[in-house]
């Protein structure tokens, strides 16, 4: 039986000659373009056993579910939005940029994503609760997906931290992932199946000095707070998972090492630091957007559906490197 794929507007139906259209999943035409033309193998969704059941389909399908996305106009946030359409959810984001946000969801539209979005800065109590009514509205009071995505990081030295930076970090990067879930989740509970993603980092884990390149001054400091918010996101989901498993709602977090998007561009800018970060990473290069939004995409799919409370590197090997010189 051979590989067959189909072009019908902007989608390409990939699955096995003899297979009925249904079962083939369909998938956005670039993001399939860039998972065959570039070799890797193709991502869950593009793959469906010869003699496949319709049952089993389903099990690699997001299909008649829904997703908010938080921060869904660049980077991680951005990928994972193609993701899950990809996978045939309906999806909602947000961010701060009303420009940016209308930039991406016109080119969504042109694309046939249907993708809805929302101005809202997420460290603000009431625009969270906004955020919520209209996906609410949006999604007839159920919510399949939420993907906890917002992160800002600041570097500098614990004693040049103002309360206001203090507050604004603390309310972006934990306050707000805490209340958007509370907000979700009697939406989540009336799906019947929910499952939330956040997006932790590898200093859940380990400890990280970074470099400041503000101005002139390029010194190294350890991101203090974003390692806490880090373990923070990492206890709430494994608290959630406990909590929320009797309504059928899972909880996991995928733990970043570099990823190369606009938050990080400054920082790896820097040759030396980003030379060190090569040297510590054993696939020897920083992570793609695409590779963190293929692990959200699988937390969320019912074939994940026994896995909850999980926190999962995406770091090429960083985190179990340890003392292992370089030898290339
Ligand atoms: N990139 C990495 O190497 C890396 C490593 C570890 C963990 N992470 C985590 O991964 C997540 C995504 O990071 P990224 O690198 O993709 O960031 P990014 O490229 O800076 O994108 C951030 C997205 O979030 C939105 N956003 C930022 N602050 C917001 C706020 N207060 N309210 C609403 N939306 C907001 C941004 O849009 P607006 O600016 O328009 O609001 C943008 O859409 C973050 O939680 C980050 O901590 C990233």
């Amino acid at each position: 039986m051979s590989l067959r794929l189909e072009l019908v507007d902007d989608l390409v139906l990939l699955g096995w000659e003899g297979m009925e259209v249904d079962l083939l999943q369909r998938r956005p035409s670039f993001v399939t373009g860039t998972h065959f033309a570039t070799g890797p193998a193709p991502s869950p969704a593009s793959v469906v056993s010869p003699g496949t059941s319709s049952v089993e389909a389903t099990t690699w399908s997001l299909r008649g579910m829904t997703a908010l996305v938080t921060g869904g106009t660049r980077g991680i946030g951005h990928a994972i939005v193609e993701e899950l359409v990809g996978f045939g959810a309906r999806v909602h984001t947000c961010c701060r940029n009303e420009r940016e946000l209308d930039g991406c969801l016109s080119e969504w539209d042109n694309l046939g994503f249907g993708v809805t979005g929302s101005v809202c800065d997420v460290s603000v109590r009431s625009q969270r609760e906004e955020l919520m009514s209209t996906v609410s509205t949006l999604f007839d009071g159920k919510l399949n997906i939420l993907i906890n995505n917002v992160g800002r990081n600041l570097r500098k030295p614990v004693v040049d931290f103002t309360a206001a930076e203090f507050s604004t970090l603390m309310a972006t990067n934990f306050e707000s992932v805490f209340h958007i879930s509370q907000l979700a989740y009697p939406l989540l509970k009336a799906s019947g199946v929910g499952s939330i993603v956040f997006t932790s980092s590898v200093l859940g884990f380990v400890s990280l000095k970074s470099m400041s390149v503000q101005g002139a001054n390029k010194e190294a400091y350890k991101e203090i707070l974003f390692i806490c918010d880090s373990r923070s996101i990492n206890q709430l989901t494994k608290t959630l998972a406990c909590e929320w498993a009797k309504d059928n709602i899972r909880s996991n977090a995928v733990a970043p090492w570099y990823i190369r998007t606009s938050m990080v561009e400054q920082v790896l800018s820097n040759k030396e630091y980003l030379e060190e970060v090569y040297s510590r990473t054993p696939l020897r290069r920083l992570g793609d957007p695409k590779e963190v939004s293929s692990l959200v995409a699988f937390l969320c799919l019912p074939a994940s559906s026994y896995i909850t409370g999980q926190i999962v590197c995406v770091d090429g090997g960083m985190c179990v490197n340890g003392f292992y010189p370089r030898h290339d």
